[in-house]
């Protein structure tokens, strides 16, 4: 994998600034400023020109591979990375206060203190069991705690209920570790289902929806296809669109590569980078893939027995010196951490 640039402060604050994917291709060099003008000229003269879709139409006319698009926003993201570890002040957008859950008699989070830095990707990782998902459910008031309180912006999710728990919750989309599409219906009918549920668009409308959220996933023309005709990667990117189709501002994804071999890991990497760099959404990202996570988020969360371990910028995770982390990520079954 690319090691992060290394490059003057001012230079990498000012790269990493959110532009439109356009214009950061061309900053990148990865397309000519004539290349994007006859794309924006071909997305002008649709009837519903989809800007953030602008690499799909470059890739159409020819002007950039498939591959090398993904790169480039991949680099895009490194760059990112390095301004967050010079200067990792983010306003938190969802916060855990001092939160207590014990299930089944067992002390799962313990005075659990947690922040997630809006508008950035962060991943949660730590040994199986350790309550991440648990955690996850919290964010969304699937779980309340039995003390402490979990905020989203400024509402008290973990102590909302009715319509205002609802209008919380819409603001987030929840990818379940299982996927858990649904069986009985095909791909459309799957990703339609949230808009379904909570929104009252149109049949029109919402077919629309579906079909531009296909697309973002390279799921384009799969809509009939039923789940058992998927495989394990174009499922979770069934998931996946489903998760986007409502337009979120968060996005929880609890496992989106657990199963996965390695290449579909890889792929569903950059799809989530793709995703970001399309949307700005906040990504929270629940994962089993270290070390090759750190190069896909901003932010680190590490959970241990209930509590952070630490939390930071991934590069300063990544060089910690804590035993326990630097155990967590080397997988040596020698350290504080026994497991057998
Ligand atoms: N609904 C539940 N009822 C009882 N125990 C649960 C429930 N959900 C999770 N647990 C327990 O909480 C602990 C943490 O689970 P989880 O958050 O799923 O771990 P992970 O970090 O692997 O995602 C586990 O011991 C699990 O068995
Ligand atoms: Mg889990």
């Amino acid at each position: 994998m690319t090691q992060p640039y290394i490059q003057e402060p001012n230079r990498i604050q000012e790269e990493a600034l959110p532009l439109p994917i356009g214009e950061r291709l061309l900053r990148n060099q990865c397309i000519t400023p004539q290349q994007l003008q006859e794309a924006l000229q071909r997305q002008a003269g649709e009837s519903d020109p989809k800007e953030h879709l602008i690499g799909k139409t470059l890739i159409e006319m020819g002007h950039i591979s498939h591959p090398a698009l993904l790169e480039c926003l991949f680099h895009q993201l490194t760059r990112e990375r390095v301004a967050y570890q010079l200067n990792p002040s983010a306003p938190a957008i969802i916060r855990f206060d001092n939160v207590a859950k014990t299930l089944d008699g067992r002390q799962v989070l313990d005075g659990l203190n947690l922040e997630i830095p809006a508008h950035k990707i962060t991943a949660i990782i730590g040994i199986s069991g350790g309550g991440k998902s648990v955690t996850l459910k919290h964010m969304v008031g699937l779980m309340r705690p039995d003390r402490g309180d979990v905020w989203v912006g400024d509402q008290p999710i973990s102590r909302l209920s009715g319509q205002k728990l609802n209008a919380v919750r819409r603001r987030f989309s929840l990818l379940f570790q299982e996927g858990a599409l649904f069986d009985s219906l095909n791909v459309t009918d799957n990703v339609a289902f949230p808009l379904r549920e909570t929104t009252a668009l149109t049949e029109v409308e919402i077919r629309h929806r579906v079909e531009t959220a296909l697309q973002e996933v390279n799921l384009a023309g799969m809509g009939h296809k039923f789940p058992d005709e998927l495989s394990g990667g174009m499922k979770k990117r069934a998931a996946l669109a489903r998760a986007l189709v409502t337009q979120p501002e968060i996005i929880l994804l609890d496992e989106p590569t657990a199963g996965l071999d390695p290449i579909i890991e890889n792929a569903i990497h950059y799809l989530i980078c793709d995703t970001y760099m399309r949307t700005r959404y906040t990504i929270v990202c629940i994962s089993h893939a270290v070390p090759a996570i750190f190069d896909w988020c901003h932010h680190v969360v590490v959970l241990h027995r209930g509590r952070v371990l630490a939390s930071g910028p991934s590069l300063d995770i990544r060089n910690s010196t804590d035993p326990t982390i630097k155990q967590f990520i080397s997988g040596d079954l020698d350290g504080p951490i026994q497991v057998i």
